[in-house]
């Protein structure tokens, strides 16, 4: 299956199938010179997956650097070493760098090639959920700073997407439930009819049932090409939508030091439940939509009561965790919020005192 992201000049195609990363030879040598391709991986994911892409590969030697695994690495010190490595490869701009990986592998790499001769290709190899229908697609490119994650980066789409259902049967239940977030998100913020989907194929997905995966990441991965090609930098109140739930998630992020107590995709799960609640409480939208929001995540395992982190946190303190991220604009906090499943839109008139009370009650409940 092959989905194109329509950026003009810009435009690259998504391949998703599994089974690929054993077969992408035809995909990949046409980005090799001289017989070579550079590729940049970290450790866990060069011991489960290298030695079939240089199998794939056949005579095409693969140049890999690989990085220690974990969000660490996205940093000053690592986008160095890959950027220095790179220039000492000889790459070139028409050459391209594979990232084989995660969201790390993927948005390190990615800046590395932004910056690199003033931009080289590269093609995202992404081996987890959560980067398979999301970061990995759409140009989002960055590392982390002392103030704050993701705060140094740029735009720069990559030439193409490889996606492998298949290596996400060696993801933990933890990191394929943390991406599943991201899917439902697609739905919440602009397709019920996926909602549904989600409802009764789910568990599905986090079973490892292969349809049920290909089907997700498909959907997942149009829906994102279709808000990627309408507003690629976030400019017109449409790819902001993707952040529905992020602003909520961003503050049990930080209260948690951005640590393995809460992954990404769990803060965006109970995330995109506060946007709903606090979008019924507002009167946007109907209680019995953000019932349904919390009753599917809580039916798969996920936290979707803030009291249940056992946080000692005066929401005061959630909400100046919010004020530090990155999506404040000229003093105002945009919030993601919801008519109704499927028909979220940017507010940015919400009150931050209605915010604290809502989540004073979020957190005694
Ligand atoms: N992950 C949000 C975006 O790509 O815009």
């Amino acid at each position: 299956m092959i989905i194109d992201v329509a950026l003009g000049a810009r435009a690259y195609p998504i391949h998703i199938r599994p089974g690929l990363l054993g077969e992408a030879g035809a995909l990949l040598s046409p980005f090799a010179r001289g017989g070579r391709l550079a590729l940049v991986t970290d450790e866990i994911v060069a011991g489960l997956h290298l030695e079939a892409l240089r199998a794939a590969l056949g005579d095409i030697a693969i140049e890999a650097i690989i990085l220690p695994p974990g969000e660490a690495t996205k940093d000053w010190r690592h986008l160095e070493l890959v950027t220095e490595r790179l220039l000492a490869l000889g790459i070139e701009r028409r050459d391209a760098v594979l990232a084989l990986g995660g969201g790390v592998i993927g948005d390190l790499t990615g800046f590395a090639c932004a910056i690199l001769k003033r931009g080289c290709r590269f093609v995202q190899i992404p081996t987890t959920l959560l980067s398979q229908v999301d970061s990995s697609v759409g140009g989002k490119t960055a590392i982390n700073a002392a103030a704050g994650k993701n705060l140094v980066g740029a735009f720069h789409q990559p030439a193409a997407v490889l996606i492998d259902p298949a290596v996400l049967a060696t993801l933990p239940r933890r990191e394929l439930m943390a991406g599943y977030a991201e899917v439902v998100k697609y739905g919440l913020l602009g397709d019920a009819e996926f909602f549904g989907w989600c409802e009764r194929h789910g568990a599905e997905v986090l079973a490892g049932d292969a349809h049920a995966q290909v089907h997700a990441i498909a959907h997942s991965c149009r829906a994102k090409a279709g808000i990627v090609a309408a507003d690629e930098r976030e400019t017109d109140d449409i790819r902001a939508l993707l952040n529905l739930g992020h602003t909520f998630g961003h503050a049990f992020e930080a209260e948690t030091g951005f640590s393995d107590r809460l992954l990404h995709g769990e803060a965006v799960a109970l995330g995109m439940v506060l946007a709903f609640r606090l979008s019924a409480r507002l009167g946007l939208c109907t209680a019995e939509d953000a019932g349904r929001v919390a009753a599917h995540l809580s039916a798969l395992g996920f936290t979707v009561e803030a009291a249940a982190l056992g946080l000692d946190c005066p929401a005061a303190r959630l909400v100046e965790h919010m004020l530090h991220d990155k999506k404040m604009s000229g003093g105002r906090l945009p919030f993601i919020l919801a008519h109704g499943i499927g028909q979220a839109f940017v507010a940015r008139d919400v009150d931050l005192a209605e915010v604290e009370r809502f989540l004073a009650g979020q957190l005694a409940a």
